[in-house]
C-alpha cells in the first residue's frame, strides 16, 4: 500500500532496523521525559525485586516503541515474548502465550488496540491479578479453570491510544507518549547509525538527513541507508553534504521532508479549493483517496509542521505552504 520513501510505516527495506536498534536506555536518544520516568520505575522495581508495572507506549509509527519494549526487557534483565493485536484472533491465542510466561518476563503486544474486544477481558485478570481464566471442554462438560500466572510486565504499543478501551488503559501503571524528535535528536540518531554501520558521515550531512526525516527515526535511518548507497556507488563511500543533497533530490524528498504525495495534497487544496477551507470528504474525493487515509497518513506531518491547518470549516493551506510550493514548484 503505502510505499513512499518518507512513510513512517515499516517497509520491507526496513528489516535492517533490528541490527541498529539501541539496546540500552542510555543509547536511546531523545524522549527524555519518557526515559527519565521509566528509569526511575525500573530502578525501583529492581530494588524491590519486583516486576515492573505494565507499560503502555503510544505515538505515531517509527518513533521507537518496539525499540523501547526491548530496552525495558534488557534493563530489567528479563526475557521478552512478543505478539501483536492482529495475531490474536481467538482467546486461545492469548491464553497460549500467557501460559508460557515465566517470572519477570516482558510480554510485548504491538498494536494492542487491535485485540478483539471479546478477548481483551482475558487480559484484565492477567494484568491485574496475574490469573488466567479459561474455559475447558465444551457444552455440558465445559468448566472454568483458573491458572495462576507468574508476575510479568505487559508492554503494549499503539499508534491510537484513543482506540483502547478504558478498562484496558486503566490497567497500565505507566503510560508514556512518544513525541516527534527534534532535528538535533535525529542528527544524533543518524550519527549513531553511521557508527553502528561503520560508515563515515559529516555533521552537516547528518543534519541535512535529520531535517528531512519528518521527526521520525525510522525515516532518518531509511534515508541514511539510501544515501549510503549513493555515496558508495557515486563517490568514495563517505557521506558528505553534497552527496546527501544529490541523493535526496533523486529520491524526491525536499528540504522539509515533503514528497510528491504531500505536494499533491497541498496543490489540490490550492488549485481546486482556493487554498481552503475544504471539508475532508470533498478533499478526499478530489484526489481519489479515502478520508481516513488522509487523516491517518497524509495529514499529520503537514499539520504538525504548519503547512496545513485544521479549522472547524475544513482544511486550509498556510502561508508557509504557499511560500514553500512557489519556491519549489516553479
Ligand atoms: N530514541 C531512539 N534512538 C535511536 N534509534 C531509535 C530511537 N527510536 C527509534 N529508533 C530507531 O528507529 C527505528 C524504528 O523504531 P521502532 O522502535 O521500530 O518504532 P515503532 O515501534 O514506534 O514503530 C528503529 O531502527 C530504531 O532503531
Ligand atoms: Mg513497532
Amino acid at each position: 500500500m503505502d510505499e513512499r520513501i518518507v512513510t513512517n510505516h515499516e517497509l520491507k527495506e526496513d528489516t535492517f532496523e533490528g541490527t541498529i536498534r539501541p539496546d540500552s536506555i542510555d543509547e536511546y536518544i531523545g524522549q527524555s521525559e519518557v526515559k527519565d520516568n521509566l528509569n526511575i520505575f525500573m530502578k525501583a522495581a529492581l530494588m524491590r525485586d519486583e516486576s515492573l508495572d505494565h507499560v503502555l507506549l503510544y505515538g505515531p509509527p517509527g518513533l521507537g516503541k518496539t525499540t523501547l519494549a526491548y530496552i525495558i526487557a534488557n534493563e530489567m534483565g528479563s526475557n521478552i515474548k512478543t505478539t501483536s493485536g492482529p495475531a490474536i484472533e481467538k482467546s486461545g491465542d492469548l491464553a497460549a502465550i500467557l501460559s508460557t510466561l515465566e517470572p519477570g518476563d516482558v510480554l510485548f503486544i504491538d498494536e494492542i488496540h487491535r485485540i478483539p474486544r471479546f478477548i481483551e477481558e482475558i487480559l484484565y485478570s492477567a494484568m491485574e491479578d496475574f490469573t488466567l481464566d479459561i474455559i475447558v471442554g465444551s457444552d455440558a462438560s465445559s468448566r472454568n479453570i483458573r491458572i495462576d500466572l507468574p508476575k510479568f510486565t505487559l508492554v503494549g504499543a499503539t499508534t491510537r491510544a484513543g482506540d483502547l478501551t478504558g478498562p484496558l488503559r486503566d490497567r497500565f501503571g505507566i503510560v508514556s507518549k512518544l513525541n516527534f524528535y527534534t532535528e538535533d535528536e535525529l542528527k544524533q540518531i543518524v550519527l549513531r547509525t553511521s557508527r553502528v554501520l561503520n560508515t563515515s558521515i559529516t555533521e552537516s550531512a547528518a543534519l541535512e538527513l535529520a531535517r528531512r526525516s519528518r521527526g521520525t527515526p525510522r525515516i532518518a535511518n531509511r534515508l541514511f541507508k539510501r544515501v549510503r548507497d549513493y555515496a558508495l556507488v557515486m563517490s568514495d563511500g563517505n557521506i558528505d553534504l553534497d552527496i546527501t543533497k544529490m541523493a535526496l533530490e533523486r529520491l524526491k524528498v525536499d528540504e522539509f521532508g515533503l514528497d510528491a504525495t504531500d505536494y499533491n495534497l497541498l496543490n489540490a487544496i490550492i488549485e481546486k479549493f482556493n487554498g481552503g477551507p475544504v471539508g475532508i470528504d470533498a478533499l478526499a474525493s478530489s484526489i481519489g483517496e479515502e478520508a481516513s487515509t488522509i487523516e491517518d497518513v497524509y495529514e499529520p506531518y503537514l499539520l504538525q509542521n504548519g503547512f496545513l491547518k485544521r479549522t472547524n470549516r475544513g482544511r486550509i493551506v498556510t502561508e508557509k505552504a504557499y511560500e514553500h510550493l512557489k519556491k519549489t514548484t516553479n
